[in-house]
């Protein structure tokens, strides 16, 4: 069953999370396919834009727990990385198109993308302490370096949802639009930005990241090896047996 959908036209490909029955969660599956799809967009010289969308009420709730327990991704050839590494050094633009829960990597994926257009609906979250974890996706340089550090600190170490108009105010959300006019807008956005030339575009978002590419790749590795580890704590396998059985965690017991 293939939880995304891909398709290219107009210069834009498409890339669709689907599994709405899950909160678009993400299994290494379809971490795949969005890797292979960012690749093929990227070597297919047709494509000039990329957009990454779910529903009009939903991006995705992050990581599937359930499939962090049964494949923890222990080293960095597994296909959460696989996204990652493509989504953080792609040349081609992606926008992404982002409504209701954007939980976890819904919401630090969104630090690679080019333009990022919210609905009012949109609850994005950082939960990685509350689950035991880590940040990942190079958040924890990307963050503080967009937002500054305290603000950075407040939304990684509570990990407390916060709304498409602070995303906003703070710079991770290009802007907020409309839950009925999400998807269209986002679309023409990046049709527009596939009707640019395309040389052009791809040198000025390198010449804007160059500075800080060598950098987020490192952070990608280091937090990797700690989320590895984090992963395999009796906090994270509390954490993550709490939410499937429907009750709250108890960290009381762990120093
Ligand atoms: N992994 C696996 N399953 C998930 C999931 C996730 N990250 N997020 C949601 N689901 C599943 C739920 O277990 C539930 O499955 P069930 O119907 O078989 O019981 C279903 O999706 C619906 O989720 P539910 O929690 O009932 O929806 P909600 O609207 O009340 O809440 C969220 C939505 C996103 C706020 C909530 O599901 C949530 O917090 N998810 C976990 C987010 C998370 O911690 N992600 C990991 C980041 S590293």
């Amino acid at each position: 069953m293939n939880h995304i959908h891909t398709e290219t036209k107009d210069g834009v490909a498409r890339i669709e999370i689907d599994r709405p029955d899950k909160k678009n969660a993400l299994t290494a599956a379809m971490y795949q396919a969005m890797a292979d799809a960012i690749n093929a967009a990227e070597a297919e010289s047709k494509v000039r834009a990329v957009l990454i969308h779910g529903k009009s009420d939903l991006f995705t709730a992050g990581n599937d727990l359930q499939d962090f327990l049964d494949n923890p991704p222990r080293d960095d050839n597994r296909p959460v990385f696989q996204f990652l590494y493509g989504i953080s050094q792609a040349q081609k633009p992606i926008v992404a198109a982002v409504a209701g829960p954007a939980v976890g990597i819904g919401t630090t994926m969104l630090l690679h993308c080019d333009l990022v257009y919210a609905a009012p609906n949109t609850r994005l979250q950082l939960p990685f302490v509350n689950l035991g974890l880590v940040p990942e996706a190079a958040s924890s340089l990307l963050l503080p370096a967009l937002v500054g550090y305290q603000r950075a600190a407040e939304l990684l170490l509570l990990g407390e949802p916060f709304s498409a108009q602070k995303a906003q105010e703070i710079g991770l959300v290009t802007e907020v639009i409309p839950e009925d006019q999400l998807f269209g807008f986002a679309l023409a956005q990046a049709k527009k930005l596939a009707s640019r030339p395309a040389a052009s575009v791809r040198l000025t978002k390198r010449l804007m990241k160059q500075g800080q590419a060598a950098a987020v790749m490192q952070q990608i590795k280091i937090e990797s090896g700690h989320f590895g580890e984090r992963l395999a704590s009796p906090e994270a396998k509390e954490a993550f047996s709490a939410f499937l059985e429907k009750r709250k965690p108890d960290f009381s017991k762990f120093d």
